[in-house]
C-alpha cells in the first residue's frame, strides 16, 4: 500500500520539520553557550605579571617600535599602555611619550619633545607646576589609573631602589 507506507513516513518525519529544527538547533546552542566556560574578559589583566623597577633608560625600550609593548611614566609609576598602541605606540598622537616620562607634558597638556627628559638627566621633580597643571597631572593619572595596567615604578638610576633592584 503505497499511499499507507508515504503516511507513516511522514508521520516519522513530521519532528523533523523545519521549524523543530530550528528549535533543537536553539536549544543547542543556548545549552552549549551557558556551559560553555566563559571567555577570559580581559587577559592582559589575568597574565601574570611582575612589578618592575625602571630607570629612564630601561623604560625608553618599550615605545613599541621594537618592543611590542608601550609603556609609559605617571609621576614615577609606569604603565602599559599597549591597549591603547594608537595613541601611544609609534605613529599615535601621543606617541613621544611612549617609553618615557609623561607627567610633564600630561600636566601641561601638551604633547611636544619638550616635554620629555633627556635619557640622561635626573627624573624631572615637577617642583614648578602651577595647581591648575597639577589639577591636570592628577586627572591623567586616574585616568592611567582605570584603564591600564601599572607595571612598575620610574626611579633614578644609581639609586638605592635602582641598585636593589638589579639583585631581584
Ligand atoms: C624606540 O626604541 C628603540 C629601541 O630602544 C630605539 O631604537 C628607537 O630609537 C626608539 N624610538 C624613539 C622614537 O624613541
Amino acid at each position: 500500500m503505497p499511499h499507507e507506507s508515504t503516511a507513516v513516513e511522514a508521520q516519522a518525519l513530521s519532528i523533523f520539520t523545519p521549524v523543530n529544527l530550528i528549535l533543537l538547533s536553539l536549544a543547542v546552542y543556548i545549552i552549549y553557550s551557558r556551559l560553555r566556560p566563559a571567555p577570559p574578559s580581559n587577559i592582559k589583566h589575568d597574565a601574570p605579571r611582575v612589578f618592575r623597577t625602571f630607570t629612564p633608560k630601561t623604560l625608553s625600550p618599550y615605545n613599541g617600535t621594537e618592543s611590542p609593548s608601550v609603556y609609559l611614566a605617571v609621576e614615577g609609576r609606569v604603565f602599559d599602555v599597549t591597549a591603547g598602541k594608537s595613541f601611544y605606540g609609534p605613529g599615535g598622537p601621543y606617541s613621544n611619550f611612549a617609553g618615557r616620562d609623561a607627567s610633564r607634558g600630561l600636566a601641561k597638556n601638551s604633547f611636544d619633545e619638550e616635554m620629555l627628559t633627556p635619557l640622561d638627566k635626573p627624573i624631572d621633580k615637577l617642583e614648578d607646576l602651577t595647581d591648575e597643571e597639577k589639577e591636570s597631572l592628577a586627572g591623567w593619572a586616574s585616568h592611567f589609573e582605570g584603564k591600564y595596567l601599572l607595571v612598575g615604578r620610574l626611579v633614578e638610576k644609581g639609586s638605592k631602589e635602582a641598585e636593589e633592584a638589579k639583585d631581584e
